[in-house]
């Protein structure tokens, strides 16, 4: 019988996959985990957790500007700040306090977080707009530096949607990943995270801003939520990653397109999914969340 991360492959994964503690990864991130659980955790570092194409780039801009005070945009790209991806003397050299963002759960992170009492912030978006946004990615993406040009996913659309919903998507489960992240406070009792929709930013961007000030402590007039909501509007930040920050830690694209600013809108779900498939996933979260599909 093949494992997860062999089926994810056969079904047209085109990296190379393990399976790491029951999760299906990329074979290059396995020791990157490994380090990611013991790397050194500073009191007032600030972690945003994320399933993938949740809405990071956007809410690091964000907790970024509310620590400035200012609606100003950092110099980098946020895979500066990426958890299991940078080396720890990248992080060490992150001024404080660090916007450190990560896709792992709760229990791949370092203990020090939970100790130490971070401030962590957990954005949630629906996940069938994550598959369609992942999708893209995955399927169109092409690294400028790699050597064999092709896409890190060349399978069906059918096909990402089972690797979703049976946990073979590399990374992990989003299932999994959720009701982890859900169910935090049951694991480390008294941590309080900071819990944002995507949706609810889309809708209007200013309460979430003035939610995640608060949590952090960091309160700022309303003229300057403001001014973050409009810098942070997907054409202003699409714009300010593309032509005004510094490129050096964005992963190129062959295309020349900035990747991750695709159309930032809610519900083109609607636009890929058959009625069958919808069905199908509303299915699957129903016996894997035990709560009717939220959205
Ligand atoms: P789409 O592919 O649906 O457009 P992440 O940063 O977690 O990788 O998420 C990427 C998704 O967030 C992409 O979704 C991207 O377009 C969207 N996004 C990025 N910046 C945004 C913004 N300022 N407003 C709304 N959506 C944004």
């Amino acid at each position: 019988m093949s494992t997860p991360a062999e089926k994810a492959m056969k079904a047209g994964v085109n990296v190379e996959l393990v399976m790491d503690d029951g999760i299906v990864q990329a074979a290059f991130m396995v020791d990157k985990l490994k380090d990611a659980k013991v790397l050194p955790i500073r009191d007032d570092d600030i972690l945003l957790c994320t399933y993938p194409k949740s809405g990071t780039h956007w809410t690091w801009e964000i907790l970024n500007m509310i620590v400035a005070g200012k609606a100003e945009y950092t110099k980098h790209w946020q895979n500066s700040a990426w958890l299991e991806y940078r080396t720890e003397e990248e992080l060490e050299a992150l001024a404080s306090p660090r916007i450190l963002h990560t896709h792992l759960r709760p229990k791949q992170l370092p203990d020090a977080i939970w100790q130490k009492k971070c401030k962590v912030v957990h954005v949630r978006r629906n996940p069938k707009d994550c598959m369609v946004s992942s999708f893209h990615q995955a399927s169109k993406q092409v690294w400028k530096d790699n050597p064999a040009a092709k896409p890190s996913y060349s399978g069906t659309w059918d096909d990402f949607i089972d690797m979703f919903v049976d946990g073979s998507f590399p990374g992990g489960s989003y299932f999994d990943h959720t009701r982890e992240w859900n169910n935090i406070s049951e694991v480390h009792e008294d941590f309080e995270i900071c819990r944002v929709h995507y949706e609810d930013m889309k809708k209007d961007c200013v309460p979430e801003i003035r939610k995640m000030a608060d949590y952090l402590r960091r309160p700022l007039s309303e003229k300057i939520y403001q001014e973050i909501s409009e810098a942070c509007s997907f054409k202003k930040l699409k714009h300010a990653n593309e032509k005004l920050k510094d490129q050096t830690y964005h992963f190129q694209w062959q295309d020349d397109s900035s990747g991750y600013f695709r159309k930032g809108i809610t519900g083109d779900w609607k636009n890929w999914f058959t009625v069958a498939q919808s069905e199908r996933f509303d299915k699957a979260y129903e016996e894997r969340m035990n709560e009717k599909f939220p959205y």
